[in-house]
């Protein structure tokens, strides 16, 4: 199947976890921190491969997690580029699990999170523009614009407060 280049379907990244022993809390279900850390680096996978350069973390939204994931179930994490702003990437990624032998998946947790493309220097780089192809690209692409300000806005307001506070003393 053919994939055009700069889509967000080129960047999309999938990966496949089984819940070991190791990765369970004291009620046999997975740590939440685990998932976390996978969503983190699925997420980096799909920013790396959209920007063609390093990429850091610089943000992750309020992650719901919507059931319990048991040790023995199969984890899979779908991640893909919604929205390129300068130098920044929204990345949104889906958690699906379920038992690996039923095949059966359910929708586990949901997250979107703000990656910068570092150049050689380390310092933020431009990052090539998405390309929308289908309309839910674009729908994905104005949702993430419309988070993005949100961002913005509440980064601005709590500048503001700070340096307010600092002023008083
Ligand atoms: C992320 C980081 C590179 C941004 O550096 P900075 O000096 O604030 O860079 P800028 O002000 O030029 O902002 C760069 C972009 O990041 C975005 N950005 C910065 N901080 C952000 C935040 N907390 N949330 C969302 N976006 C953010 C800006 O909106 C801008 O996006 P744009 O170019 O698309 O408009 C810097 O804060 C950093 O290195 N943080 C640590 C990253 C890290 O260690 N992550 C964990 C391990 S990977």
């Amino acid at each position: 199947m053919h994939i055009t280049e700069g889509t967000p379907r080129a960047s999309a990244v999938e990966m496949n976890e089984l819940v070991l022993p190791t990765y369970a809390n004291a009620l046999g279900t997975i740590f939440g921190g685990q998932i976390m850390a996978w969503i983190d680096v699925c997420a980096a996978l799909s920013a790396m491969r959209h920007a063609r350069t390093q990429c850091v973390t610089a943000s992750m939204d309020a992650l719901d997690f919507i059931l319990p994931i048991e040790v023995g179930h199969l984890v899979t994490l779908r991640a893909m580029v919604n929205y390129v702003g300068r130098t920044s990437m929204e990345v949104g990624v889906r958690v699906e699990a379920g038992d690996p032998i039923a095949a059966e998946r359910a929708h586990a947790a949901s997250a979107y999170l703000t990656f910068v493309a570092l150049g050689p220097d380390k310092k933020p780089t431009r990052v090539r523009e998405l390309v929308l192809e289908t309309p839910g690209d674009r729908l994905r692409a104005e949702e993430a614009r419309a988070r993005r300000e949100q961002r913005l806005a509440l980064a601005a307001a709590r500048r503001t407060l700070r340096a307010a506070h600092e002023e008083r003393g």
